[in-house]
């Protein structure tokens, strides 16, 4: 080829480059990504705590596929703790809550407060749940699991320690409200103001295991306080942490190797049946009404011991086992008074 086609092909080429630009159609669609560029440098250091992977978090030691609480909770909620109604109208009070709102009891016992000094009541208040009982979501490890308290008792109104073990926990709350003693007369100090409600409120079973709470009668701590382990826990609760709170069979053959029911050798019959008699003979003098609700009148020392007697025996609900022998002597006196 010659220089001068040479030429003449380059300009015609040109020529068509400038031409085919004038009309150029739209873009065509972008092309593949390039390669990526080199890492860039570290950022800064994030906050502690703020990313975790499941192998770190201590809550799958409780919150997992097994039923650790799902189980416990089935029981609970069928037991009166978990079922019972009272924490709504008890809770805000300031003289109820400490025993009837959970979390006001769990306040309680940071503070290092008993019922009686509880200041307010509980504007929201809780069953005695989980969280009453445990250090639920403290260090967020499986030793929350660890009681809230088990640190021995001083009984509010009698001064008595209890001391149990981990029953511990439960006579905190389930301990007398008061003695035959807070109804003396204001007027005449021989005398007991009776009312309908003579008596140391449902709660006395903490001392009725001691042997207190009584009038006439001297007491003292029972095979069932001294000898069986974590009292409360270990006839309530047994081995299995059962959280319907209903005494175990299992625990009482361990000591009773032959009881086939809670009436060993017949102590809770007889027990119903001495209150029955002691009853209709209360009724009779009319210290009971009808109903079997204490008649509010000043009694003289005997008629008072024979009522607080039946009224305690009562509220302690056992009918017998807690303390069978200073229950018994308590219905003794009961009826001796009544002669
Ligand atoms: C000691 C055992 C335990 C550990 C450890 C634990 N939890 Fe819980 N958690 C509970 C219990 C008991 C409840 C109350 C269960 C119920 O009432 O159903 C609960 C309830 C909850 C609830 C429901 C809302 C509430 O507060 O009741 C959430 C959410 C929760 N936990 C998250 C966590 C997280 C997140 C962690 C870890 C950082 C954790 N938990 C660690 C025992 C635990
Ligand atoms: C925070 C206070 C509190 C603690 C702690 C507590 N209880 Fe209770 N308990 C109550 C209250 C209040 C009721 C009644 C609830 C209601 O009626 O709403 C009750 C009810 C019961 C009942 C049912 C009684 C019935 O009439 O059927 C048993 C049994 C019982 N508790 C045993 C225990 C045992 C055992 C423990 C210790 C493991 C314990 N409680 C710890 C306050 C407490
Ligand atoms: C020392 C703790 C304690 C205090 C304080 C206390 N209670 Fe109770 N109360 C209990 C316990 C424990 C029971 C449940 C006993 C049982 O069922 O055998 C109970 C049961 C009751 C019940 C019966 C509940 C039911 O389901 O049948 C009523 C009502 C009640 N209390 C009202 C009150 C009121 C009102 C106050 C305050 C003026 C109060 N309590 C203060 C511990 C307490
Ligand atoms: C009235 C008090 C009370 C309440 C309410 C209660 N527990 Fe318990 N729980 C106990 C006692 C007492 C034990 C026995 C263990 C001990 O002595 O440390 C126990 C044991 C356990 C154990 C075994 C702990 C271990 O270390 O092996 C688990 C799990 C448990 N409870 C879960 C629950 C859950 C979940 C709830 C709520 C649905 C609940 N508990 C409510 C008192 C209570
Ligand atoms: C020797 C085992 C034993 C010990 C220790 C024991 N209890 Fe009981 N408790 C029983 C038996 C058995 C009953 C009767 C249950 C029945 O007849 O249905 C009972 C009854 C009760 C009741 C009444 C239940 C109802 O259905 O009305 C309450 C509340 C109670 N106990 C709480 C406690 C508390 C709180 C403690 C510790 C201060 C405690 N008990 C210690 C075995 C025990
Ligand atoms: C650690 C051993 C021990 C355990 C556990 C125990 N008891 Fe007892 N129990 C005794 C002793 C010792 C006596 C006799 C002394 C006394 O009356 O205080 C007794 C007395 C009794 C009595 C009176 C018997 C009579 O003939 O007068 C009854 C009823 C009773 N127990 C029921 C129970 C029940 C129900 C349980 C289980 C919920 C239980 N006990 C668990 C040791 C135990």
């Amino acid at each position: 080829m010659t220089t001068k086609k040479l030429l003449v092909l380059l300009g015609t080429l040109i020529l068509a480059a400038v031409l085919m630009t004038a009309c150029a159609g739209e873009p065509g669609a972008a092309g593949p990504a390039g390669p990526a560029g080199p890492a860039g440098p570290q950022g800064p250091a994030g906050e502690p705590g703020t990313s975790a992977s499941a192998a770190d978090l201590t809550c799958t030691e409780c919150h997992n596929d097994t039923s650790l609480i799902t189980g416990k909770k089935a029981a609970w909620e069928a037991s009166l703790h978990g079922s019972g109604a009272a924490f709504i109208e008890e809770g805000p009070r300031n003289s109820c809550a400490g025993c009837h709102s959970g979390a006001a009891f769990s306040k309680m016992i940071a503070d290092g407060q008993n019922f009686s000094q509880v200041e307010s009541g509980d504007a929201d208040p809780t069953h005695q749940d989980c969280r009453t009982c445990h250090q639920v979501h403290t260090t967020y490890t499986g030793a929350d699991w660890a009681l809230e308290t088990d640190a021995p008792v001083t009984f509010v109104v009698s001064g008595l320690t209890f001391d149990g073990g981990s029953g511990n926990l439960c006579a905190n709350c389930h301990q007398a409200r008061r003695y035959m003693a807070n109804f003396v007369s204001k007027t005449d100090a021989t005398l007991y103001s009776a009312t309908a409600r003579f008596n140391t409120h449902l709660s006395v079973q903490g001392d009725i295991l001691m042997g207190s709470g009584g009038f006439g009668v001297e007491g003292k701590p029972g095979a069932h306080y001294s000898m069986v382990e974590n009292t409360c826990v270990g006839c309530h609760m047994g081995e299995g942490d059962n959280h319907l709170f209903e005494p175990q069979m299992a625990t009482c053959v361990a000591c009773h190797a032959d009881a086939e029911s809670y009436d060993v050798g017949g102590a809770q019959t007889e027990v119903i049946a001495r209150m029955a008699e002691l009853e209709t003979a209360l009724k009779a003098a009319g210290l009971l009404d009808e109903n079997g609700t204490p008649v509010a009148q000043d009694l003289d020392e005997k008629k008072a011991t024979a009522l607080w007697n039946y009224e305690v025996v009562l509220e302690d609900a056992s009918m017998g086992i807690h303390n069978p022998t200073y229950i018994n002597a308590m219905l003794d006196a009961a009826f001796e008074a009544l002669k």
